[in-house]
């Protein structure tokens, strides 16, 4: 099995534009986003926003993401939102475990594993991000920290279900820092991480997409695609800028 064969353009809005303006921004963006065929192109709005703007992406080829989800299904759980919420609004990838959600919201590997869990049985598409801290890859212990937050992310998902994944690996210190990893270091760690893949999953190891995100922009996407194993982008401020998201979109590789 090969690598699902088109690459994967995901925005993360993060925090960002109300429901209001997120309809104004996709207006502006899907015509622009929209010609693509051998690319696939998917964003991730804020909760508040999934309603309103799920009927416009379900007449384009643009995917709807959202940016988390509960591990339960539904209950006394309040302030979260359980997977059966989004499969109902049309959601088909789900970020789990952004650096942002276990640094601020204390999110740990173990809950990270419960919502990969939780997303795979409600039929959601998880994209599990991974990446280490500054003084982690200062003192050479980058590839070990990514492999443990991957392996746990990852426990007990059965080798049937691994076509379903995705993984972001994103650099903590690159992540809105204007400070992108090189494209040579982020090639070494996805060869690392398809490696740790392919021992636990064998074939279907291989068919999991494995993005790079941390300060991508329209500047450097070109670069990061043209590099090996990498096969697309989780795009945090420069999606929700419609010049930049637009090029990245229709970053230019080698034939
Ligand atoms: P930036 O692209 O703003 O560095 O954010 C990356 C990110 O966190 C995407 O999830």
């Amino acid at each position: 099995m090969t690598v699902e064969a088109r690459p994967l353009v995901l925005g993360n809005w993060k925090m960002n534009l109300t429901a209001r303006e997120a309809v104004a921004y996709l207006r502006d963006l899907l015509p622009r986003v929209s010609g693509y065929a051998d690319r696939e192109v998917a964003v991730a709005p804020p909760f508040t926003a999934l309603p309103a703007v799920a009927p416009l992406l379900k007449e384009s080829p643009v995917g709807l993401a959202a940016q988390d989800l509960f591990w339960e299904s539904e209950g006394a759980y309040t302030g979260e939102i359980s997977p059966l919420m989004l499969q109902d609004l049309g959601v088909t990838y789900v970020l789990v475990g952004h650096s942002e959600r276990r640094r601020h919201l204390g999110e740990t590997d173990r809950m990270v594993n419960q919502k990969v869990l939780a997303a795979l049985r409600s039929g959601l598409r998880p994209v599990v991000c991974v990446g280490e801290q500054e003084a982690a890859r200062a003192s050479g212990r980058a590839r070990s920290v990514v492999r443990s937050q991957l392996l746990r992310a990852l426990s007990e998902v059965p080798r049937g279900e691994a076509s379903s994944l995705a993984i972001a690996y994103e650099p903590v210190w690159a992540i809105g820092t204007g400070r992108a990893a090189t494209p040579a270091d982020v090639s070494e760690m996805h060869a690392c991480i398809r490696s740790e893949l392919q021992r636990v999953y064998g074939e279907a190891g291989g068919a999991v997409r494995i993005l790079y995100g941390g300060s991508v922009s329209g500047g450097n996407i070109d670069a990061f695609m043209e590099s090996p194993g990498v096969e697309g982008v989780l795009v945090g401020g420069a999606s929700i800028r419609l010049d930049d998201f637009a090029r990245i979109v229709g970053f230019r590789r080698p034939a």
